[in-house]
């Protein structure tokens, strides 16, 4: 499973290099074995002819010229030679298919049924011949020396697999008065220029087509891809622009859906934002209309009791409103001197005697809105004071992004509840007890304003210590 790649393109490409090399080998062994068959078959036609035409020569020749004859004919690659009686070669070389074929084209090339015989001595280059043959060697040795050679050549090694395997005959016919001449005949080694042309042609094939599944495979793959990342940034910013409904049917089909999927979801988040703030709005009233009714309790500990209730409730509202405000269309960008907004806040702070550091600056005005920028790092900056007594602020600014990193000297947060802080009303057990009176919304509300500008907030326990909080924001160009 593991060697399997992972993306589609991938396997489809695969898929495709395997099926075409594959096919390509059995097309060439294919090719190979037909041509062999083939070169065989004629170079044993015209071999059986030659041995034909001699015996012929023989038969009408006496004793002493034969030898004469014989003398001058055994030129190698064939060997002629005059005997008074046939060897007896193996029932294995006699069996062999070869040789049935070559003595049937010697008996036609003949013309008569007189007894021959025929063995086959080597099935494969270089293969010397053993067991009962090994006492022909005097004979064969020319040959067997010169395939041995060959195969000790080393391209010679290499091409091996692509040449037709040569046959070694050994041919024993008996003449008209009785006594046998033997042939050693050599049939063809198959040729090895050839292969390294049909080879070249199967690359070249190869590649070509490799080329063109590359372009196809990319072609088809590509709307996927557009569909994924679509459906990535669905997930920072459900306002983001409808795909368009182009391409083969099936993508057609996938982006469409998508597209309505995303509509019913911005349907059904605008609803539900709609109820929720109307019905924190609607609070606000009747809460106001019981602190100032607080105000005619006697009891100042019962009154105090039920203001400091009345205010939580108070702050709840706002922050929740602020929370679905969230999901609305982001508002008017304007530039925004970070500088002057994290000084104001820090000067805020100090009021009431809360440490804030800045360390570093922003190289320019970054493009936003003041009031949901200010609120979400004064999030931060407030949960670092509270958590964790000092917000020391680092800006880290770039053509591409800017970074605000808020670090305190809490305790931080365990590494598996730094993603349920962001949950709306969820706060840590140890806050919870303690008195630090917040909602739970805070964090929430940061990120929501960082992703409606395209960035996001995230949280690490620093090495050093505390919690970082990192706002990243990415810029965008001037509306201007
Ligand atoms: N810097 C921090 N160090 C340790 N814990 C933190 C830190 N910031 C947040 N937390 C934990 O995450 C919880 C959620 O934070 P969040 O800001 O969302 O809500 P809150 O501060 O409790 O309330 P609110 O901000 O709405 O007034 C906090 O209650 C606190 O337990
Ligand atoms: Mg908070």
């Amino acid at each position: 499973m593991r060697l399997l790649p992972a993306s589609l393109f991938g396997r489809m490409m695969l898929i495709l290099f395997s099926g075409l090399v594959l096919a390509q080998i059995l097309s060439a062994s294919i090719n190979f074995a037909e041509r062999d068959r083939l070169l065989l078959r004629s170079s044993s036609m015209q071999s059986a002819q030659r041995i034909a035409d001699i015996v012929k020569l023989l038969d009408s020749l006496g004793p002493a010229e034969r030898q004469r004859i014989v003398t001058v004919l055994s030129v190698p690659p064939q060997v002629v030679k005059l005997e008074a009686a046939p060897q007896a070669p193996s029932a294995a070389a006699l069996d062999n298919p070869h040789a049935a074929m070559f003595s049937a084209a010697l008996h036609a090339a003949l013309g008569d049924a007189r007894p021959l015989r025929v063995s086959v001595l080597q099935a494969a280059p270089g293969a010397r011949p053993s067991g009962p043959e090994s006492g022909r060697q005097g004979m064969m040795g020319e040959h067997a020396g010169m395939a041995a050679a060959m195969s000790s050549m080393p391209d010679m090694q290499a091409m091996r697999p692509f040449m037709s395997s040569g046959l070694m005959f050994l041919t024993q016919v008996q003449l008209r008065d009785g006594s046998w001449v033997a042939f050693d005949t050599q049939l063809p080694q198959g040729p090895a220029n050839t292969p390294w042309r049909l080879l070249l042609t199967l690359l070249v094939l190869l590649l070509t087509v490799l080329v063109l599944s590359y372009a196809a495979v990319r072609w088809m793959t590509r709307p996927l891809a557009v569909l994924a990342s679509a459906a990535d940034a669905l997930g920072k910013d459900i306002n983001r622009p409808p795909l368009p409904e182009t391409g083969p049917t099936e993508v057609r089909r996938a982006a469409h859906a998508f597209n309505i999927m995303q509509s019913s979801l911005v349907r059904f988040i605008q609803d539900r934002t709609r109820i929720f703030a109307a019905m924190s709005h609607d609070l606000k009233t009747p809460i106001t209309r019981m602190r100032l009714r607080t105000e005619l309790l006697e009891d100042a500990d019962l009154r105090q009791r039920f203001d400091k209730d009345l205010r939580e409730m108070e702050l709840m509202v706002t922050h929740t409103l602020d929370f679905m405000r969230g999901f609305e269309q982001p508002q008017a960008a304007r530039p925004i001197d970070i500088t002057a907004l994290l000084e104001s806040l820090q000067a805020d702070n100090q009021e009431m005697h809360r440490e804030v550091l800045i360390e570093g600056q922003a190289l320019a005005p970054y493009v936003g809105d003041p009031e949901r920028l200010k609120r979400c790092v004064s999030n931060l900056i407030d949960n670092a004071i509270l958590y964790g007594r000092q917000a020391r602020i680092i800006v880290e600014d770039g053509p591409a992004a800017l970074t605000l990193r808020i670090r305190d000297r809490g305790p931080g947060i365990a590494p598996d509840e730094l993603d349920k802080v962001f949950e709306p009303f969820y706060r840590l057990e140890a806050s919870r007890s303690r008195e630090t009176g917040g909602t739970g919304l805070g964090l929430g509300i940061a990120r929501n304003i960082a992703r409606a500008a395209g960035g996001d907030v995230s949280l690490r326990n620093h090495p050093e210590g505390g919690l970082e909080a990192t706002l990243h924001l990415p810029r965008k160009s001037s509306p201007e």
